[in-house]
């Protein structure tokens, strides 16, 4: 594996690589993904291979410039083209009908493909001079956290992956908000970096996909995806005081009342505060990066409490969720 900066000749010989058929992990603003190119069906198996990813789970395809949409799925689906003008370049994702020359391997044969337009300054121009769309899942092994700094790749496929081009701390810090225009009416799958209620002032009363009452219909919906390798529990919002954990432990709080009465328990070998002021943005951008450091610290048990259910507090949620022991 060779790392690589951000500089122009760089930038081009991580292009070059894709261009090649290699892998390459490349910094985006929600977090680093495993890119490829989306037309190589051999690029595309290496991508499977190197997150040992079980081949049911499709990948997002990026595009550099919102109208290369037009390249890899039919855009012309309702709301699509407003979505994109609002939200692209940005954290949303849009699962559309996808056009014949994109390999089946991309989408686990779907009859739909989910394509991006990253809103992150390197991520793009990487892209734009490969020439081809980018197809890149998070780029961590299958299960396992996502990745919010280049270290984090290094660290958990550094031996499978070709280059890996250093950007520094991915911004958003989670994952892009999925959302399905196949289907009527659209269905957000997964919530992410862009928050629901954005989405709901271009379709009003648009539907979160429910865990509780819903079979999974994207892989991503498993419920043990983005675990550590720790125990995690999770506690309801500002109910710290409810976690009874045992052994060493660390505790992920949402503001300064919360971690404060975690302090003044005891009960903590750490006590974590994602955000003092209690913005949801800032807890956002620091969830991955404080999973991936207390899950190396070798405590017995990590808690967290759950963010308000709204903005990126859905995002938050359904990632502590997902990492939760159940
Ligand atoms: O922010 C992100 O979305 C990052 C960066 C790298 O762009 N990528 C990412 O990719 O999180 P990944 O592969 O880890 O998650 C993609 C999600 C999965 O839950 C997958 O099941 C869903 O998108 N997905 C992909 N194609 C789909 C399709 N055709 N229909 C339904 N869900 C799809
Ligand atoms: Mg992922």
């Amino acid at each position: 594996m060779i790392l690589l900066t951000t500089s122009a000749h760089d930038l081009e010989r991580a292009a070059e690589a894709i261009r090649e058929g290699l892998l390459v992990a490349i910094p985006t603003e929600t977090v680093y993904g495993l890119g490829a190119d989306a037309w190589s069906k051999v690029a595309l198996a290496r991508v499977f291979e190197a997150k040992r990813r079980p081949s049911f789970d499709p990948l997002i395809v990026h595009v550099a410039e919102p109208d290369a949409a037009d390249e890899v799925a039919d855009v012309s689906v309702p709301y699509a083209a407003t979505l994109a003008a609002r939200f692209w370049p940005g954290p949303l994702t849009m699962v559309l009908p996808k056009r014949e020359r994109v390999p089946d391997l991309a989408t686990s044969g779907l009859p739909t493909v989910a394509v991006r337009c990253p809103a992150h300054t390197f991520a793009r121009q990487i892209i734009r001079r490969s020439g081809v769309p980018v197809a890149a899942p998070s780029a961590n092994p299958f299960g396992y956290l996502s990745p919010t700094r280049a270290e984090h790749v290094v660290a958990q496929l550094g031996d499978r992956v070709d280059f890996i081009v250093d950007g520094g701390r991915c911004p958003v810090g989670v994952e892009s908000t999925v959302l399905d225009l196949s289907s009527d009416p659209p269905l957000v799958l997964r919530p992410g970096g862009l928050p629901v209620e954005l989405i709901a002032e271009v379709i009003p009363g648009v539907r979160v996909f429910d865990r509780a009452t819903t079979s999974p219909r994207a892989p991503g919906q498993l419920p043990s995806h983005y675990a550590p390798a720790r125990p995690l529990y999770l506690v309801e919002s500002a109910r710290v005081s409810d976690a009874r954990p045992s052994g060493r432990a660390a505790v992920l709080c949402f503001g300064t009342t919360s971690a404060r009465a975690a302090l003044d328990s005891g009960r903590w070998a750490r006590v974590v505060d994602l955000s003092p002021g209690e913005d949801m943005v800032e807890a956002a951008a620091a969830l991955f990066d404080i999973l991936h450091e207390l899950d190396a610290a070798g405590f017995d048990e990590l808690w967290a409490e759950r963010l308000p259910d709204d903005g990126l507090g859905l995002a938050v949620n359904d990632r502590l969720y997902k990492a939760s022991v159940k």
